[in-house]
């Protein structure tokens, strides 16, 4: 197994590192490198005007002196101005690629800590929507993201069944609930119900006055009928959320809606007491939070005494801390929900619990679609299940087109619709709106799921139809002319760490689809099979095997299927 620590291009990184560090007398984590302006200049360059000063040299004089005079092995140094860039001697690469990026272990890390990551969490007797879609995607790969480095991740499901809402569905259902609609189509009939209610309220007073008798008894604790209600609705809206789980793959360690935290509101309500932060404004208790910078006060409890989304978030934090002690705990839920984390994340601070700040909103865009914002209260949404119906539909007959003997083809095509949709979702900066364009989300070609699965495929292609695969020994001198290639695979465990630190999947969707257009490139260029030179077959079809691999881990930490036909 290589080593965990230093696999692809950080192993040359860190022998940069360690002798510019004894040469510059600075500690190793101070020599920063990028990447050069221009490709052919290496794979790594370092800016020496922080060094300069202390050298009592002009940036440019430093470079210059550092290119003649550093020795590191299988790498060359060369100045470019004040710029100090290095080139990997393409042998010693193409033999530590085609080593490391055939196993398991590529890219992995044993860093030990341990990542609660939240996500989905949809609400109870609502559809999922395309926000929910977008945190299921998102934090699926984040938490894959973090089990690749060796992190303890555990996986929560934070269901919205608790709150003012259920008390309105019980007093609409009661009304106007048909129990053969609600067994044809719960969630649907569910929501008619809701939209129903937010019409009707308006000029039926009585309607709110239920609704809000109905949560009182919710929250009494008592076994009653409108938990029964409640409990009914939940069971029945979870089985269809799990539909989408499974066509997307995505599993949870814990599944505790919010009203898992039910028996714990009244101790965190006291401690909220005891720290005297909580204060009354209208027969409300609020936690003022001007002091944190925050002008908006957290709410805690109604004038009615019920809880609400702040108090249960606090419960459910108070609750994780102390059952994990996580080093980090993500919360991947959208941006227009900010505030309200800096809010129940400033009480935290105010009550000096002194692991407030390892809690992390991951806030991401929205999903645009032509028709603009769906709003579920007047009931126009876009069903999570329509979306990936419909881009398995238009996989199917784009593989019917083209390749119409495929085995399987139904199975791929739900394998490429899903895929697509995901990879779409991880291909953008996650805080930036996106925008869905289905033509876009299914081409085959340009950057798209597709496109890299299809050159996975490819990849398994070649390698089925050479004679014995990969041999057991190759001369990997023979892939110099794979440079680009060698390069983009060495970057990926660099690509995991990075979009792991900084939240943002794209960084690993980004140097897949690097890796995939040098990958095209390599075999359009140069014939794998058939060259009638065994020596050179062997050897290429190492470098077509790291691929290969490369393909197969990162679309499998990105949630993306890699079949190996399609
Ligand atoms: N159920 C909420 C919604 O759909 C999201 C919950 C986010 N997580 C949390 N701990 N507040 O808007």
């Amino acid at each position: 197994m290589p080593d965990l620590t230093l696999q692809g291009l950080d192993l040359f990184a860190d022998r940069i590192q360690t002798e510019l560090a004894a040469v510059l007398q600075c500690s190793k984590d101070r020599i920063a490198l990028d990447r050069p302006r221009a490709e052919d200049h290496g794979e790594f360059a370092l800016p020496c005007f922080r060094f300069a000063k202390a050298a009592k040299k002009s940036p440019v004089e430093l470079a210059g002196g550092l290119a003649e005079s550093l020795r590191i092995a299988d790498i060359t140094a060369s100045a470019v101005g004040p710029f100090l860039n290095f080139k990997i001697c393409p042998i010693a690469l193409a033999r530590r690629i085609t080593e490391d990026a055939r196993s398991d272990a590529w890219g992995k890390r044993a860093l030990g800590r341990k990542t609660l990551v939240e996500y989905s969490s949809p609400n109870i007797a609502k559809p999922m929507h395309v926000g929910h879609l977008r945190s299921t995607i998102l934090g699926a790969a984040l938490a894959r993201l973090h089990e690749h480095l060796g992190h303890e991740v555990v996986r929560i499901n934070h269901i919205g069944d608790w709150g003012s809402q259920f008390g309105k569905l019980v007093a609409g259902w009661r009304r106007w609930g048909e129990e053969n609609e609600f067994k044809k189509d719960p969630i649907g009939h569910l929501l008619a119900l809701y939209v129903r209610y937010h019409k009707e309220e308006k000029e039926d007073e009585t309607l709110p006055a239920d609704a809000k008798a109905a949560f009182q008894e919710l929250e009494s604790g008592q076994e009653n009928d409108t938990r029964k209600l409640w409990a009914r609705f939940t069971s029945f809206s979870l089985r269809e959320f799990d539909k989408v789980y499974q066509r997307l793959d995505v599993k949870f360690d814990l599944v505790r809606g919010e009203s898992w935290y039910e028996s714990k509101l009244a101790d965190v309500v006291d401690w909220l007491k005891k720290c005297q932060v909580l204060q009354e404004d209208d027969g409300a208790q609020i936690v003022d939070l001007s002091s944190e910078g925050i002008k908006t006060p957290c709410l805690v409890l109604t004038s009615h005494g019920t809880t609400l989304y702040a108090t249960r978030d606090l419960a459910a934090a108070c609750s994780r801390w102390e059952e994990f002690s996580f080093d980090r705990c993500l919360y991947v839920v959208g941006a227009e929900q900010t505030l309200h984390f800096n809010q129940f994340k400033a009480v935290l601070k105010r009550c000096n619990a002194d692991w407030w700040n390892r809690i992390e909103h991951i806030p991401f865009g929205l999903i645009r679609f032509a028709e603009g914002k769906l709003s579920t209260r007047e009931g126009r949404v876009l069903r999570l299940e329509e979306v990936l119906d419909r881009a398995v539909e238009l996989a199917a007959e784009i593989i019917q087109e083209k390749n119409p003997d495929l085995k399987n083809k139904e199975v791929v095509a739900e394998q490429v619709g899903v895929g697509a949709i995901i990879f779409h979702d991880l291909k953008h900066q996650r805080q930036k709106d996106v925008l869905f364009n289905w033509k876009e989300v299914l081409s085959f070609e340009g950057d798209t799921g597709p496109y890299l699965q299809y050159t996975h495929a490819r990849c398994c292609s070649i390698l089925r139809k050479s004679e014995n695969g990969v041999p057991e020994s190759f001369d990997a001198d023979l892939l110099t002319d794979a440079n680009p290639l060698l390069v983009a695979l060495g970057r990926f465990p660099d690509a995991i760490l990075d979009a792991a630190e900084k939240r943002e999947p794209t960084i690993l969707s980004q140097a897949l689809l690097k890796i995939a257009a040098a990958g095209n490139s390599f075999y359009r260029e140069h014939r794998v099979l058939g060259t009638g030179d065994e020596q050179l077959e062997g050897a290429r079809l190492a470098i077509i095997d790291s691929l290969r691999n490369t393909l197969r881990i990162g679309l499998g930490i990105l949630g993306v299927p890699a079949p190996e036909e399609m």
